[in-house]
């Protein structure tokens, strides 16, 4: 028989080596419109792919015969040690995966002691998930038409003992999940083929819809009109609520309900970092939502010299969008940021195998950001810098 390289087959989390593995568990046990909703992106997904593309135009130049014995991946944030740069990012919607998703998360980031930032739109209520995960807790604002909406969840995150609020500023005007939006007929309301497929997988159905009832966007479903709560279909229903008014002069608001470390998510460019410091902020996320907002967008690492170049060392500056590898993380250390969001690589292992899966995953991530870090010849993060890196041509990404 000719020889074949052996793919990943596992049949649970136990065989999985790398994110990819857990991506292919996931794909495999969750209905195809979840599965797509999480892995998409904006219309031609220009973006998206842009993510990945950032990285491998960067290699490694290392630094060999050094020893580093006893290193380190320990970093500070916000006046704390984390013991790992990750952080795991806010993803609305988590109940689609399994029941009480963002506590099971939550818990991962805990037991790896590492931020977890919930999502506005989560499906278990913010303090909730401060009474049963506990850990380092980072809330995660949109601001809707409604400001009493941000205002009431504010207020809450603060008497919960949220640690820092990160302001998203790239959803204000909704980026056209096309491929998403083909699992429905109409906003919430899936297609005949959807519901088949629904059929298909009997044990998701059974824990996420039969057993739990349909997940809702309990944070703030007091302020939606009645049947306007259900996550089902949310990613077609929540766009409309968005408010596309705000502005950099509404950070005084946010900062005059909010004393504790202020990020804003979704700066991509040196001059929106400075106007982050310059307003007050403690910190940015250099984002492109992942790919699903603007399409044609750049990749935050494209940006990532020039903002560290403009604000580094004044503001905590977290990177995310397309990490799927220890040396990705380590990619951006290396330019400078000070941290790294990961969204889908957790909701992966979340799907694959719940908390234990989430806790592989960043284990996973952890053991190849050490390994990385010993064969670049560093000992610590502090170790890093540009000159370890050199850009290399990629070849032109084809027209579709
Ligand atoms: C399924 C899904 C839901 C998301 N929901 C939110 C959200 O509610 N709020 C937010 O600020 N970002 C949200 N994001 C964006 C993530 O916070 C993060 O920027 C992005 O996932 C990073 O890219 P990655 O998935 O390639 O790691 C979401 C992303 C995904 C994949």
């Amino acid at each position: 028989m000719p020889w074949k390289r052996r793919e990943f087959r596992g049949l649970t989390f136990a065989r999985a080596l790398n994110v990819a593995d857990m991506r292919e568990l996931a794909r495999r046990r969750l209905p195809g419109f979840v599965f797509e909703y999480i892995e998409g992106g904006a219309e031609d997904e220009h973006t998206l792919r842009g993510n990945r593309r950032a990285f491998e135009a960067l290699r490694f130049v290392p630094n060999t015969l050094v020893d580093t014995t006893g290193r380190h991946q320990r970093i500070q944030l916000f006046g704390r040690e984390s013991p790992s740069p990750l952080i795991i990012a806010p993803t609305g919607m988590n109940g689609m995966v399994c029941p009480r998703a963002d506590v099971l998360l939550a818990r991962a980031a805990a037991s790896a002691g590492i931020p977890f930032c919930l999502s506005t739109v989560s499906t278990t209520r913010l303090e909730e998930v401060a009474q049963e995960a506990g850990g380092r807790l980072w809330m995660q604002l949109y601001v809707m038409r409604n400001r009493k909406v941000a205002e009431d969840i504010v207020t809450r995150a603060h008497r919960a003992g949220y640690e820092a609020l990160v302001f998203t500023t790239d959803a204000n005007v909704f980026g056209m999940r096309e491929w998403d939006r083909r699992s429905y007929r109409a906003p919430g309301r899936p297609t005949l083929r959807t519901m088949l497929d629904i059929l298909r997988h009997p044990r998701w159905m059974y824990q996420v819809i039969l057993r739990h009832g349909v997940p809702r966007f309990v944070n703030f479903e007091s302020f939606l009109p009645p049947g306007a709560g259900s996550a089902v279909g949310g990613s077609t229903v929540i766009p409309t609520l968005f408010a596309p008014e705000i502005t950099w002069n509404d950070i005084a608001w946010l900062r005059g309900m909010w004393d504790r470390p202020l990020l804003v998510k979704g700066v991509l460019s040196a001059a929106d970092a400075v106007r982050a410091a310059e307003v007050g902020c403690d910190g940015i996320v250099l984002s492109n939502h992942g790919g699903r907002q603007l399409d044609c967008c750049v990749s935050p690492m494209d940006v990532l010299p020039e903002v560290v170049a403009a604000v580094g060392g004044r503001l905590t500056i977290i990177v995310d969008s397309g990490f799927r590898r220890g040396t990705d993380v380590v990619k951006a250390l290396a330019l400078g940021a000070d941290a790294v969001m990961i969204g889908r690589a957790t909701l992966y292992g979340l799907a694959a195998a719940g908390e234990r899966g989430a806790r592989r995953t960043l284990e996973m991530l952890m053991g190849e950001i050490d390994r990385t870090l010993g064969h670049l010849g560093c000992r610590s993060v502090a170790d890093l810098g540009p000159h370890l890196l050199r850009r290399v041509p990629v070849p032109a990404e084809e027209s579709r």
